[in-house]
């Protein structure tokens, strides 16, 4: 596989660690090593090796994680995907530096302000419509906590694809339920609508109090993963989300 170069100074700009001008200060300085050795020329080409992170540092830390980052993050109540939502936005939850990366890190999807939870973040475009897309159908759980008792014609209703949410035209795909407790249960739905599984419980005359997603495709959140904590995928546990296969609808 051919390794891609880059010049120093557009990688770390495009980073987040400052202009083409600061970059090149840092290298003046000798803030900037590779295998120990100082890289005072930040016009130099460098190869974008998979541990180039490993092996520079930079102002006494570590190179941050090359483009092609994919986070899971614990996402805690109350922050925000969108700046359309009122309050703070997840993204505040990562190093400041990273919020200024080229190519930026997007939430894969979304969840509301007061859902919690497993949700995943990257900057590879790509990995991200595969992720979303209706023809992958990765599945995503959620754990549910109601208003009222379950009645016992839910997982029934859910399962047939043919429930209907107010103001849509077609219906929602199967959906697969499980009784946790009187007002508990796990939902596992294989599309993103909007408020989808508030409002599954809503057109059944129930009401979401609290919801928390714990998996996506066969990808869990563990639980040593507290709320607002996050960290970086390896490929095992990126091909786990697209580990479960759908029902064929
Ligand atoms: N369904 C919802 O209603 N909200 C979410 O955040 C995710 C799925």
């Amino acid at each position: 596989m051919k390794i891609p170069t880059s010049r120093l100074d557009r990688l770390l700009a495009n980073l987040g660690y400052g202009s083409r001008r600061e970059i090149q200060m840092l290298a003046r300085r000798g803030l900037i090593t590779l295998d120990g050795a100082p890289v005072f020329d930040a016009e130099a080409r460098m190869a974008v090796a998979p541990d180039l992170s490993a092996r520079m540092v930079v102002d006494g830390e570590a190179l941050d994680p090359l483009p092609g980052l994919v986070l899971m993050l614990h996402k805690p109540l109350g922050v925000t995907c969108s700046h359309r939502e009122a309050g703070p936005l997840v993204y505040g939850l990562l190093p400041p530096r990273w919020r200024r990366r080229d190519p930026a890190l997007s939430t894969v999807g979304r969840l509301d302000k007061e859902t919690s939870g497993l949700l995943l973040l990257t900057d590879d475009g790509a990995l991200l419509h595969r992720i979303i897309s209706p023809k992958h159908h990765v599945p995503k759980r959620y754990l549910v906590s109601l208003a009222r008792p379950l009645n016992g014609t839910e997982a029934g209703v859910f399962a047939t694809g043919t429930l209907m949410l107010e103001g849509e035209e077609k219906p929602l795909l199967p959906a697969e339920m499980e009784v946790l407790g009187a007002r508990e249960a796990a939902l596992t739905v294989h599309e993103g609508r909007y408020h989808q599984v508030r409002r599954m419980f809503a057109a059944l005359g129930n009401h979401v109090e609290a919801l928390h997603r714990d998996r996506m495709g066969a990808l869990a959140l563990p639980a040593d993963l507290k709320p607002g904590q996050w960290m970086a995928l390896g490929q095992a546990e990126i091909d786990a989300i697209f580990a479960v296969k759908a029902p064929t609808p």
